[in-house]
């Protein structure tokens, strides 16, 4: 086996394209630069063919693009076209009877259910929605545990034309709240507890809590799945059993046709200030993203068994589980358990019962599956596997190495796709079969994806050297706008210093090597990226000055072998530096009180106290700094301006 090293050194594309081509189409990189090059010759001609060929439309569209409101572009705005009935209806003339989700629950009980049956679901879903007054436009917020009925919420939202709003089942009833304020729910979905690695977790109980923290609300009804049976404080009027919703309601539901500009959902995601951004989709551009990407990245095939391991919580669950793979008719597995519980084969046990083909995961779970076991794949049947993907941070080559060796036998390529809540679908990744990979390099962008790493005015940096990372034309799964907040969108994704205001600038920095590929090398704005999820270091210092201990509080990232980061806080208590025990206890309150503000991801795993935080002549929070102290690196800046240097002694040190 080649060491990584050598790869790197000798800087060979690993593995040769051919061995596991299946993309019959797609064979070599000439392959790449025919799309490639259509798509530069005839812009939006290669996403009007790509929109027909993927989409059916109930109305034709005839305009392509439109740009005359920049940044708010659209794409096929005269067509109509309704997001459930490309998902599901279309499938039932042809294969009605294939499986499309092979569901495993956390206790290991599985369920196959059919195109049919997820159909008839979603429309006596649907149907249940409109009687409790769901028109199309209203906001619903989905709090659900990874299961059917999750995708059912969502593609019964979309078969009415109403928006949804995925909450991660781990975010705190404040985070609940504020997203239900923010979007104007009038509904939310959830269950009465979710049940992950063995453990149950009210989520019932956190959505009444959500609903008493201001005095007014937009919520009318909550409709509950029964999960686990648990008592749970019921509201008559409000509350409806989700079995009790759906029993009398017909499974027919004819579907709105909605513009395919139509809004179908938001999803709130961290950004640099403390306030979550309602990141907003459109119909027809997202779905195409999401098929299309399905296609040439996943290289779908129709005997696939898909498997994303991804929550619909987060943007990897809504186009790699609720859409993408059902609107190409994809066979797929949803697990609502965790990887290691019962035990560290979990994972490996899945892929071999169900013989998935095609498995996509984060860097944070590989990092901690070849912890628990790095040769616990080995132990099982994995040869039904074909191609392996990564998304949501950075894969270091080591665990990109394990992945490809070990867990696809060297007879996978693994695609390291880089992409964002915002851009909805893969940006860059490879195409396999078409484009050779390297370890720890997203590739190339794909076809239609104009991408480029460009300086702080927009002009290109040269080759190895760091720059933003940005998509130079609009393309169109990418966000619409920010919900209720315009001016926050064009400022954050179009700012006017780069290039005019023309470019997306995606928050990421990034180089290119000698063939052009794309190494990413982290975010330039203040959000950190612990085990692939994203946090806003201002979110966490806002919810710790909100407890009457603090007096300020500083948040950094700090690497981490399996997290990848880790979130580090400096504080200051409003009384004298604690003693040790109470320094301890202190931490333990505050880490419980950042778990309730937010949600426990965003717990500080490191606690610093000190009298006051390192800060420059004008008052501004010297965070490289503190980014150092976290490292226990040596203080190269200037510390001259420091009043006291004494705190950079107490900040050193962890409680
Ligand atoms: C990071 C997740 C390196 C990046 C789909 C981006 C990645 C942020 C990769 C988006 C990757 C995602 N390589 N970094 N393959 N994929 N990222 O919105 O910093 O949760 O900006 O979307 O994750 O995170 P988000």
């Amino acid at each position: 086996m080649a060491t990584i090293e050598s790869i790197l050194h000798e800087n060979r594309v690993f593995p040769p394209t051919g061995e596991f081509v299946r993309n019959a189409n797609l064979s070599g990189m000439n392959a790449y630069e025919t799309l490639r090059q259509a798509a530069e010759r005839d812009y939006t001609g290669f996403w009007a063919k790509l929109a027909k060929q993927h989409l059916t439309w109930h109305k034709p569209f005839t305009r392509v693009f439109d740009d005359t409101d920049p940044p708010f572009y659209k794409w096929f705005d005269d067509g109509e076209l309704n997001i459930s009935w490309n998902c599901l209806d279309r499938h039932l003339t042809t294969q009605a009877d294939k499986t499309a989700i092979i569901f495993e629950s956390d206790e290991g009980e599985v369920i196959h259910c059919s195109y049919r049956e997820l159909h008839s679901q979603v429309c006596r879903f649907a149907n249940g929605l409109k009687t409790l007054g769901v028109r199309q436009g209203d906001r619903v917020v989905i709090y659900m545990p990874m299961r059917i009925e999750a995708v059912v919420a969502m593609q019964a939202c979309a078969r009415i034309g109403a928006i949804h709003s995925v909450v991660f089942g781990g975010f705190s009833a404040k985070s609940v709240h504020e997203r239900i304020i923010d979007a104007g729910a009038s509904v939310v979905i959830t269950a009465d507890e979710q049940t992950r690695g063995g453990k149950r977790h009210s989520l019932k109980a956190t959505v009444d809590e959500a609903l008493v923290m201001s005095d007014t609300n937009p919520v009318h009804s909550v409709v509950v799945l029964r999960r686990t049976g648990a008592d749970i404080a019921w509201q008559k009027g409000q509350d409806h059993w989700w079995h009790d919703l759906v029993s009398q309601q017909s499974d027919v539901c004819e579907p709105a046709w909605v513009n395919a500009e139509h809004p179908l959902f938001t999803l709130y995601t961290s950004g640099s200030t403390g306030k979550p951004k309602g990141v907003q989709h459109s119909s027809a551009g997202y779905l195409l993203g999401a098929m299309t990407s399905m296609q040439l990245v996943f290289d779908y095939h129709t005997d696939d068994i898909f498997w994303c391991t991804a929550d619909v919580g987060w943007v990897t669950g809504h186009s790699y589980v609720a859409y993408g793979p059902l609107a190409i008719g994809a066979t797929q597995v949803i697990f609502e358990g965790t990887p290691t519980h019962p035990h560290p084969g979990r994972f490996w046990e899945i892929i071999q019962k169900h013989k998935v083909t095609t498995f996509y995961t984060a860097p944070t779970a590989i990092r901690s599956l070849i912890k628990l076991g790095a040769d616990l794949p080995g132990q099982y049947d994995l040869s039904s596997l074909r191609l392996l993907g990564s998304v949501g941070e950075p894969i270091n080559p080591e665990a990109w190495m394990w992945y490809y060796t070990v867990v696809g036998q060297s007879r996978c390529p693994v695609v390291d796709t880089w992409w964002q809540t915002e851009t909805g679908s893969h940006m860059i990744a490879p195409i396999p079969g078409a484009v050779p990979t390297k370890p720890g390099s997203c590739t190339l962008p794909l076809p239609g994806i104009d991408a480029a790493v460009v300086d702080e005015t927009g002009l290109p940096v040269g080759q190895g050297k760091g720059g933003f990372l940005v998509i130079k034309r609009p393309f169109p799964s990418m966000l619409r706008t920010l919900w209720n907040d315009p001016d926050r969108f064009r400022n954050t994704y179009f700012p006017a210093d780069i290039a005019g205001g023309r470019y997306y600038l995606a928050g990421d920095s990034a180089h290119r090597d000698q063939d052009g590929y794309f190494w990413i090398m982290g975010r330039i704005d203040d959000v950190l990226n612990v085990s692939g999820h994203r946090l806003g270091t201002m979110e966490i210092e806002s919810a710790l000055v909100a407890h009457p201990l603090v007096a300020e509080a500083a948040v950094v990232g700090k690497p981490h072998e399996i997290k990848g980061e880790i979130v580090v806080a400096f504080v200051v208590l409003r009384e004298n530096l604690p003693e040790d025990q109470r320094a301890v206890a202190i931490a333990a309150t505050l880490r419980e009180w950042v778990s309730s503000e937010i949600g426990a991801i965003a717990r500080p795993e490191e606690i610093r106290f000190g009298e006051n935080l390192p800060k420059t002549r004008s008052g501004k929070i010297m965070r490289r700094l503190l980014r150092a102290l976290a490292r226990g690196e040596a203080i190269t800046q200037d510390i001259s301006t420091l009043e006291n240097p004494v705190i950079l002694e107490q900040l050193s040190q962890t409680v």
